[in-house]
């Protein structure tokens, strides 16, 4: 069986939209960057670094959960068609593909990934493992193609590893919407979502012992400094991660250790940086059932199963209209 690609999101204009976005995030009073730029093929390897850490305990959480309730999903999905959403190395996507496999409706496979490269790694993989499996992969990004995805059959959309957290609300009512209106009725959403716990837990897995999350963290700027000819010195900022628990998020930060001013070549701007002045990087919310129920359905989504370990949760939410 041989894999089809779908390419809706090519280099350049990954690079024209990272130009737009450093611009307005960079001159901003308060400065951010949007998390998607951190998953250049150092950084899709230095998450799959942070999924092992003893720190970061929501990938295995994860992966318990579908061990133990991919049988149960897949029979209340009733898919012929896995999407996967930011779908990275589709590593615990397997226990699903199995799962879906053995109700004897699965025809496909779709992951959608932002990374070409941990796409084409993860697309390999399976090809090696599942070699009867048809698999169409889209390099993709789901903030802007949600309504040219493939929908060749009914299907289950996988959004694992609490990706829906690194959306701020108001971006991420947004996006839930435009997921439910581009579903067919009938079709569901299975959720990845790390629930909130106690402070020191969260704050040690987004800044581990041995520096990992640190590095993902300071490669945006090489990233930067790579794509628009900038010249950050990534040594002279912090990695900071803090809980705020008025908001109930982790947010990674940047910080740089002294006064400076660096140079963004390709978009003619010098910013300048005051010491201790912090980079927003990525937010991390943290869920609560209630809450989440509740803006799915906001969204168009009835929340019809919910599995959990107390500390992360599956949520499966059908579109019954549509
Ligand atoms: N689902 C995997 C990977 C999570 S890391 C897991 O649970 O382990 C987040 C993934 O989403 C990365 O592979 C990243 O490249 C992808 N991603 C981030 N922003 C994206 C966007 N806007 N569009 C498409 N993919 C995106
Ligand atoms: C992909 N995303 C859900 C991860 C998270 O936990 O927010 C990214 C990450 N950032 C630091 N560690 C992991």
């Amino acid at each position: 069986m041989t894999d089809t690609w779908q390419v809706l999101l090519d280099s350049s204009t990954l690079r024209g939209h990272l130009v737009e976005d450093a611009r307005i995030g960079l001159t901003a009073a308060e400065k951010w960057l949007p998390p998607k730029y951190f998953y250049d093929d150092l950084g899709s390897d230095l998450f799959d670094q942070i999924t092992r850490l003893p720190e970061y305990y929501p990938t295995r959480a994860e992966q318990g959960l579908l061990d133990k309730y991919a049988d149960e999903i897949a029979a209340v999905a009733g898919a012929e068609m896995l999407l996967e959403l930011g779908s990275g190395s589709s590593e615990k996507t397997r226990v699903l593909l199995d799962a879906l496999d053995r109700t004897g409706h699965l025809v496909g496979y779709s992951p959608v990934d932002v990374s070409a490269g941990a796409l084409r790694a993860a697309v390999a993989g399976l090809r090696a493992d599942y070699p009867t499996l048809p698999v169409h992969a889209t390099i993709a990004d789901f903030d802007v193609h949600l309504d040219e995805l493939p929908a060749p059959g009914s299907r289950m959309i996988a959004f694992l590893g609490s990706t829906l957290g690194n959306y701020p609300p108001e971006q991420r009512a947004v996006f839930l919407s435009g997921l439910a209106q581009s579903m067919h009725a009938g079709e569901t959403l299975l959720l990845g979502l790390d629930l909130v716990k106690e402070p020191a837990r969260l704050v040690a897995a987004y800044d581990d012992a041995a520096g990992v999350t640190a590095e993902f963290n300071r490669n945006v700027l090489r990233v930067l400094n790579r794509e628009l000819n900038a010249d950050f010195d990534p040594d002279r900022f912090a990695h900071v991660a803090r809980w705020d628990p008025e908001q109930e998020w982790i947010q990674m930060r940047l910080r740089a250790t002294e006064q400076m001013q660096v140079q963004l070549a390709d978009l003619g701007l010098t910013v300048t940086f005051a010491r201790g002045e912090e980079i927003r990087t990525e937010i991390s919310a943290k869920f609560r059932r209630d809450r989440i129920a509740a803006e799915l359905r906001e969204a168009g989504l009835t929340c019809e199963h919910w599995w959990t370990d107390d500390d992360y949760a599956l949520t499966l939410a059908r579109r019954l209209d549509g």
